[in-house]
């Protein structure tokens, strides 16, 4: 049996709105990511993934989709979509669309239908309930983006259920006829050519049947309060039928067409990654610049997801989340331990997802409060600072308007000196962020098929991660100062240039991490 291509392979995450402009207003969109494919194929990843770039009131950019058939005219159209996929297939890279089966936009027709009468078919596509005696919502759940997860639809009286933006009302699960309308909406894009989904919030598709109250807890991370996890409201066990059928779907085309779902949690995930369900789900590296912490968010992933084949999809960054380089310290230090971090990450068995921007290391940038756009920020009313500051658009040209992106102001503001980064600029230079990236994956792309999927961890000095995994040892220094380590085998590549070997013993600078290859040979 051969391996299927997914396996071990790299991703690369492209934010549509962020990425590249073809038409110069400001906005990315599908014409401009097909003319840079060749820049991600040179990075030397093996496929796409695609944020929603479906119709979209752009509430919560592109995850409220208007209409599931069709591209956002500000992103382009249908057979530009057919373009960039018959380009990236003509260079080897595979496309993932992103489906976002949760929830719609409040402007899709289905929650138009369900608002204009009680008794419209639509309604039962979401979940309307009335409100508790005292004219409060139905139960105490609250959004994700802050407040209550209900909104009361004035015309009705009842309330219905969005654990994001009201204007991203939750689809209702228990009802076959959205079960029947995704189908089609899966073969849609499978027809058309897609090599597989990222699916949104994956695992919260099904509530819990009576809509209770439960109780809720403080988000140690966010501060926001949460569903106490010993009271499930949403990973409800229906949820494994619709993707064992999916499966099935997605075999009729081809069995190596990928389900990638947006779960985290690793103790849920191997609930979900299996053979007649999904491929994979991501494994985010949470930690700040410490080894025990890696150690154990690494072991955790392992632990979680083991068995033939099944390997974490190991994420430092996305659309989400502060850039990594930035949480790892920001400036030069963030950005030697982030090449660290990358080789750290690049050895283990499993998938590898980048976010665009990581390959030249960008940092968060801090917007002001006018110019951010995210819900998580407005409903918030500014408490959360939200998630714009990881989606400035990428810096293509050093020294021209907007870092080449367009002539018109980007969506989100570049701040002054956003263009250092530029592609343009890291291109030229052999030991830029950009070229580290190049040869890290060709190194990972080199070895990756003698490698067996398992990893051994080594003595080594406290602050130091070192483990092996058959002819390759990695070693990670995460001190402020050089070490020495004993090892086998030859350099294959190191993230800081001063890291050395000598009869066995390998110096690694302050925060950096090198590879041996016990066979090597140029
Ligand atoms: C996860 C997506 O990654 C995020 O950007 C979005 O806001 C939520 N799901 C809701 O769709």
């Amino acid at each position: 049996m051969t391996r299927p291509w997914w396996r071990g392979a790299a991703f690369y995450e492209i934010y549509v709105r962020s990425f590249a402009d073809s038409n110069d207003d400001g906005i990315g969109d599908l014409p401009g990511i097909t003319s840079k494919l060749e820049y991600v194929k040179r990075l030397g990843v093996n496929a796409i993934w695609l944020t929603p770039f479906y119709p979209s009131p752009q509430k919560d950019h592109g995850y409220d989709v208007a209409d599931y058939y069709d591209v956002n005219p500000e992103y382009g159209t249908l057979v530009d979509f057919d373009e960039l996929l018959a380009s990236a297939h003509e260079r080897g890279l595979k496309v993932l669309v992103d489906l976002v089966p949760n929830h719609t936009s409040d402007q899709h027709l289905w929650f138009q239908a369900a608002l204009s009468t009680r008794d419209d078919p639509h309604r039962g596509f979401y979940h309307f309930a009335d409100g508790k005696p005292d004219g409060s919502p139905p139960n105490n759940w609250r959004s994700r983006f802050g407040g209550p997860a209900w909104t009361r639809d004035e015309s009705s009286g009842q309330w219905y259920l969005h654990l994001f933006a009201p204007e991203q009302p939750d689809l209702n699960w228990w009802n076959p006829e959205v079960l029947a309308e995704f189908e089609r909406i899966v073969r849609f894009w499978l027809d058309r050519g897609a090599d597989g989904y990222r699916i949104d919030v994956a695992s919260a598709l099904f509530k819990r049947k009576d809509l209770a109250d439960v109780p809720m807890v403080k988000d140690p991370l966010s501060g926001m309060l949460r569903p106490d996890p010993a009271f499930l409201i949403t990973d409800q066990p229906q949820v494994h039928q619709v993707y064992r059928r999916w499966r099935q779907i997605l075999n009729e085309y081809q069995p190596d067409r990928v389900l990638v779902g947006e779960i985290f949690e690793p103790q849920r995930q191997s609930r979900y990654i299996l053979p007649d369900q999904l491929n994979m789900a991501f494994a985010l590296i949470p930690a700040g610049w410490d080894a025990i912490l890696w150690r154990r968010s690494i072991e955790i992933d392992m632990i979680a997801l083991h068995g033939p084949g099944v390997a974490p999809s190991w994420t430092l960054s996305n659309h989400d989340v502060v850039r990594h380089v930035t949480r790892l310290g920001g400036g030069s230090i963030g950005r030697e331990r982030a090449r660290a971090a990358l080789l750290l990450l690049l050895g283990l068995p499993g998938q590898v997802f980048l976010y665009q921007g990581e390959e030249l290391g960008l940092e968060e940038v801090n917007l002001d409060p006018e110019s951010r756009q995210d819900p998580l920020f407005i409903h918030t009313e500014g408490k959360h600072a939200g998630r714009d500051g990881c989606r400035v658009p990428l810096p293509w040209k050093k020294g021209e308007p907007n870092a080449g992106f367009s002539t018109k102001p980007p969506w989100l503001p570049m701040p002054p000196g956003w263009d250092r980064c530029a592609v343009s600029a890291e291109d030229a230079s052999a030991s830029s962020m950009l070229s580290f990236y190049r040869r890290a994956l060709a190194a990972r792309r080199r070895l990756s098929p003698w490698l067996p999927p398992v990893i051994w961890w080594q003595p080594s000095p406290q602050g130091v991660l070192v483990y092996r995994r058959d002819r390759l040892t990695v070693a990670c220094n995460f001190l402020g100062y050089p070490v020495r380590v004993p090892v086998a085998g030859r350099l294959v590549i190191a993230s800081a240039p001063l890291a050395t070997l000598d009869d066995g013993w390998l110096t690694l600078p302050e925060s950096s991490a090198a590879w041996l290859d016990a066979v090597w040979a140029e």
